[in-house]
């Protein structure tokens, strides 16, 4: 059974399917069609709802594309549609503020725009253009045109009000903690289940008593295969609320990131040391996806074009594996054997991502080449990490995305440069080793020969912007 608020509605929901995503739920089962299905598939944000969960004694407000998000992952938490913006037969500021600036035509993005305005008005005291860029690239409109709704934005950011969802925030908050998750749910229908534990213990415990039990963070990669590919999931076990598995510490060696922490959360820590990092989570899929896919799903998914695999390569980071009582640490790059093919062993988990802190003469530079700025896949990702004392490379950590069937270091590119002092020719060599490292694949997203051309100009680019000025004051001992 699992509980949630639907808007101030209690729902208790005994036998659901588990497959039933948000999006089926509003429009299908309590006959809400105002969120509309663009994609099924997280590009488009037509189906973006807004939850709200417990922070403290507030309720913070998160966009999430509900054609990916799975029902059961709303247990404790409050779910608002569009069709809640409008109060006493007045329209919520953000659906003025859209009619005041003339942000719709033919309707049908209109919906998601809405509630990422709603959502950026919740999370802002004063209009912000990056933010406003950063809350709508999630969402498509293929009839208005941006500019009238990056004003609706200023005017409802700027004209902000209480409005029914501050007036009742006490009784939210006391809403949401009587329904708060105190043990171990279960969503069931038939034979289909999804367990829901609350501790890292009783994870393990249920994995490996259901081995075959698909792990269900975020969901972005993994329902997917629900809506595109009309597969069934009989078995998840969804980490959501592991609190420990949710958890950002900075100590003096690492950061420890909890493997289901949302993206949105992961980017403090990861831009304040590496700022490269917080760009690439930036240029991550859209708001809506960061705010529900995790870093440990992005590991788990395997992908050869995951974006945080070929940074946390070149970073060091390890990972913590867990099966049964037992843990193990593994070097990331040992964890992916060959296209999906990983270390992860039956019934073993990702519970925590450990990123070495910073060091002295530490160059790190991250780059992510796709079609589109936004909510796009990489064609090549690339991350470099370099240790350079008295002008000499003492250490060289290079990574990519996109060139091979597994993310993967650059062995050859990296003896090339270990021990120089990065004169032109050698660079140069390094490229060249690149073709050793690499016999990359032609896709819709790029050509083998762009894939590897795009490479080498990235460690050419890499090299450039370290001798540019304003990068010295970061590289400190780069001659
Ligand atoms: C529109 C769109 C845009 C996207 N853009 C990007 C992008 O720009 N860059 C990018 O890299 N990815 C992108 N993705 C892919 C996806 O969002 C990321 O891979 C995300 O990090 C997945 O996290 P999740 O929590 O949603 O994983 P889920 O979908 O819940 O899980 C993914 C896989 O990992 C497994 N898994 C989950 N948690 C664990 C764990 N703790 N231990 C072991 N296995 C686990 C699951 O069983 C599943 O097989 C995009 C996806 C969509 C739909
Ligand atoms: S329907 Fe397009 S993002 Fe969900
Ligand atoms: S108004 Fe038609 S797609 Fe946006």
């Amino acid at each position: 059974m699992i509980q949630f608020l639907l808007n101030r509605e209690l729902r208790t929901e005994h036998a659901l399917d588990p497959n039933v995503t948000v999006l089926q739920y509003l429009r299908e089962h309590v006959g809400k069609p105002g969120t509309k299905e663009g994609c099924a598939s997280g590009d488009c944000g037509a189906c973006t709802v807004v939850v709200g969960e417990l922070d403290g004694e507030r309720v913070r407000y998160r966009t999430l594309n509900s054609c990916l998000t799975f029902v059961s992952s709303l247990h404790g938490k409050q779910l608002i549609s569009v069709e809640d913006l409008k109060h006493q037969g007045r329209l919520h500021s953000v659906q003025q503020a859209m009619v005041d600036c003339h942000g719709s035509q033919c309707g049908f993005c209109t919906p998601g725009f809405v509630m990422s305005l709603f959502a950026l008005q919740k999370n802002s005291t004063s209009f912000d253009k990056a933010e406003t860029m950063e809350a709508l690239a999630g969402n498509l409109c293929r009839c208005t045109g941006y500019r009238p709704i990056i004003d609706a934005a200023e005017q409802a950011c700027c004209q902000q009000q209480p409005d029914q969802f501050d007036a009742v925030e006490a009784q939210t908050v006391a809403q949401l903690k009587a329904i708060a998750p105190r043990d171990t749910a279960e969503l069931n229908s038939g034979d289909k289940r999804c367990l829901l534990p609350l501790t890292v213990a009783d994870l393990a415990e249920l994995y490996a008593a259901n081995p075959e039990a698909r792990l269900l963070a975020g969901g972005t990669d993994l329902a997917l295969e629900v809506t595109q590919f009309h597969r069934e999931l009989p078995v998840m076990i969804y980490v959501g609320h592991i609190e420990s598995m949710k958890r950002v510490e900075v100590t003096a060696e690492h950061i420890e990131i909890g493997a289901a922490t949302a993206l949105s959360d992961c980017y403090t820590a990861l831009a304040a040391e590496y700022p490269d990092f917080g760009e690439l989570l930036h240029r991550f899929a859209s708001l809506q996806i960061r705010n529900q896919g995790t870093l440990g799903g992005n590991i788990g998914n395997a992908s050869p074009i995951g974006d945080a695999p070929p940074l946390l390569i070149a970073l060091g980071a390890q990972i913590v594996l867990r099966k049964g009582n037992d843990t193990r640490s593994l070097p990331i790059e040992d964890y992916f054997l060959d296209y999906k093919v990983t270390a992860r062993q039956e019934a073993e988990f990702i519970e925590k991502i450990l990123v070495p802190r910073a060091q002295a003469n530490q160059a790190f530079r991250a780059y992510k080449v796709s079609k589109r700025l936004d909510d796009d896949i990489s064609a090549v990702c690339a991350a470099f990490n370099l240790r350079i004392e008295d002008g000499v490379v003492q250490d060289v950590r290079i990574a990519f995305g996109g060139m091979a069937a597994i993310p993967k270091r650059a062995a050859a590119c990296e003896a090339a440069l270990l021990g120089g002092v990065c004169y032109p020719a050698e660079i140069e060599r390094a490229c060249a080793a690149l073709a050793e490292d690499f016999t990359p694949l032609s896709d819709f997203r790029a050509s083998k020969e762009y894939r590897l051309l795009t490479a080498q100009n990235l460690l050419r680019k890499f090299f450039l912007e370290l001798n540019a000025p304003e990068v010295e004051t970061r590289v400190t001992a780069y001659v």
